[in-house]
């Protein structure tokens, strides 16, 4: 056992655990960790003898605690909700005032914002930190997006900054090539400080909504080719490997490609033809949902995303229906259109993604009033560059966004996305309407174009909504030819009256 005090520790070695725990000591730092399970520590530790930093098991708490030097900083990866409450009430009882604490696991940020009030009161820091990027991005460098007292994060910054993702300065490319003992040098590190108490919480869970959306987004591309033009899994394979070389470059287009092309070990058929067709979910891209209705802010196109998967998962329901409810036939494509339409399949994807990142981004402005945030928006893009699962070479475009206005009301306000939507919106409206002629679910490509359509409205038919809610409920109206905030109201007996009389 090392006699040098550790710079950092980590509770929770489950597969995100150990591979930031390998990250951090791959940078020099040494690491005490602890786990529930003795063996899990012991094993861990004596697998990792040799990293640059070091790898200090402990057995207990207060073993973890005195191997720490102070002020004492701890990461917890354990499963969010009660479990991560019980091992901060355990760290509580070993550690001291000054000490810092930092959860890295999903949390909800509601639940951030309490640990860290409660925390504080007990003379404690707090950071809530996203860490994105799965077990890869743990390994070799994630996107962090930390949260909470900032003077805390001081001390944790130098080890943030050094183990995140890193992406060249100019073109903002992540740097890639990083291995067991050799992180990469240089570049730009995907981290900031986002803001106080459940900011870093709040922004992973919206990177999660975005997420959700995207991956919907791509499996309503390949369902449209397959449905539409019957192009077999390697095919679309290499289309997406092409589409990942120009304006969609991205990680989940990038493993979307290596996935439509891999074969089923087992059957040797193509492996996505093996796959059960029912999404499973943990919840944050519900949270991102719910949070948008709770807020009023239209995230719609983020929703359905949540919704692709819950109808995707009641799969004796959809094949009981299968074989009862009847849709039209699909209008299937010739060899001689099948250019053209994939390229419009490609523009209805991108333009949908506009949409849903304007979505995930007016969430974030929105909620930055009710929680008294600053946050950076062109900095978030930027760190989103590398490490994390929505990386894309498009983010680039909404921080350069940002840097041309910093108060930009909306994404699809800027000029680079408008004059994006203008040239690719022909095609992105016929890829839905054959959709919608041949029966197959787009929910994210349509709800996305609908909140376009919506937004660029400047009349919206909500003037007859309103009149029904004053019609049944007296709930009354304003007036076009009145300022805004003065409401009236008929007496629709009355008002009516006469027409039935007539
Ligand atoms: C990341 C991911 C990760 C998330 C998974 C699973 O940024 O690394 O967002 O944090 O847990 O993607 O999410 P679902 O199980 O809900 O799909």
């Amino acid at each position: 056992m090392s006699t040098k005090q550790s710079d950092i520790g980590l509770i929770g070695l489950a597969v995100m655990g150990q591979n930031l725990a390998l990250n951090i000591a791959d940078h020099g730092f040494q690491i005490s960790v602890y786990n529930r399970t003795v063996e899990k520590t012991d094993k861990f530790a004596a697998e990792n003898p040799n990293t640059p930093g070091g790898v200090v098991g402990t057995k207990t708490l207060q073993e973890f605690a005195a191997s720490l030097s102070k002020p004492r900083k701890a990461i917890i990866l354990v499963q969010a909700g009660k479990p991560t409450d019980a091992v901060i009430d355990g760290l509580t009882q070993v550690f001291e005032p000054g000490d810092i604490i930092i959860d890295g696991g999903n949390a909800l940020w509601t639940d951030t914002i309490r640990r860290e009030k409660a925390l504080k009161e007990k003379g404690f820091l707090f950071i809530g930190s996203g860490v994105s990027g799965g077990e890869e991005g743990a390994r070799f460098g994630p996107s962090l997006m930390p949260g909470g007292d900032k003077a805390a994060f001081k001390h944790l910054e130098p080890i943030w900054k050094a183990i995140a993702a890193k992406v060249d300065k100019k073109t903002g490319k992540p740097i890639m090539g990083a291995k067991p003992g050799k992180p990469v040098k240089g570049g730009v590190p995907c981290t900031t400080y986002i803001g106080e108490n459940g900011a870093g919480h709040y922004v992973k869970m919206v990177h999660n909504g975005i997420e959700y959306g995207d991956m919907q987004m791509i499996c309503e591309a390949y369902s449209l080719m397959q449905g539409l033009l019957g192009l077999k899994p390697a095919e679309m394979g290499e289309i997406f490997s092409q589409w990942n070389k120009g304006a969609l470059d991205s990680f989940l287009v990038e493993i979307t490609a290596d996935i439509l092309k891999q074969k089923d070990p087992v059957t040797k058929k193509p492996f996505v033809d093996v796959v059960l067709d029912t999404a499973g979910q943990k919840g944050t891209g519900k949270w991102t949902s719910v949070n948008a209705l709770d807020m009023g802010v239209p995230a719609p196109t983020i929703a359905e995303s949540v919704f692709a998967r819950c109808i995707s998962a009641i799969k004796d329901e959809r094949v009981a229906a299968s074989k009862v409810l009847k849709g039209p036939k699909v209008k299937k494509v010739g060899p001689a259109q099948k250019k053209a339409l994939i390229k419009a399949i490609h523009d209805a994807l991108y333009c949908s993604k506009i949409c849903s990142y304007a979505q995930g981004f007016q969430l974030m402005r929105t909620a930055q009033g009710e929680y008294g945030w600053k946050l950076n928006f062109g900095q978030i893009a930027q760190i989103f560059r590398g490490g994390c699962i929505i990386r894309a070479a498009f983010l680039q475009k909404i921080t350069e966004a940002y840097a041309r206005d910093p108060k930009l009301a909306n994404l699809l306000l800027d000029e680079y996305f408008n004059a994006t939507i203008q040239k690719a919106q022909a095609n992105w409206r016929k890829v839905i309407a054959l959709a919608v002629e041949s029966g197959i679910s787009v929910p994210t490509f349509a709800s996305a174009l609908s909140y376009y359509d919506a937004y660029r409205s400047a009349r919206l038919p909500a003037n007859l909504l309103q009149a029904q809610r004053d019609y049944f409920g007296a709930h009354t109206y304003e007036r076009v030819d009145q300022p805004r905030g003065k409401f009236f109201h008929i007496d629709w007996p009355e008002a009516v009256r006469p027409q039935l009389e007539a």
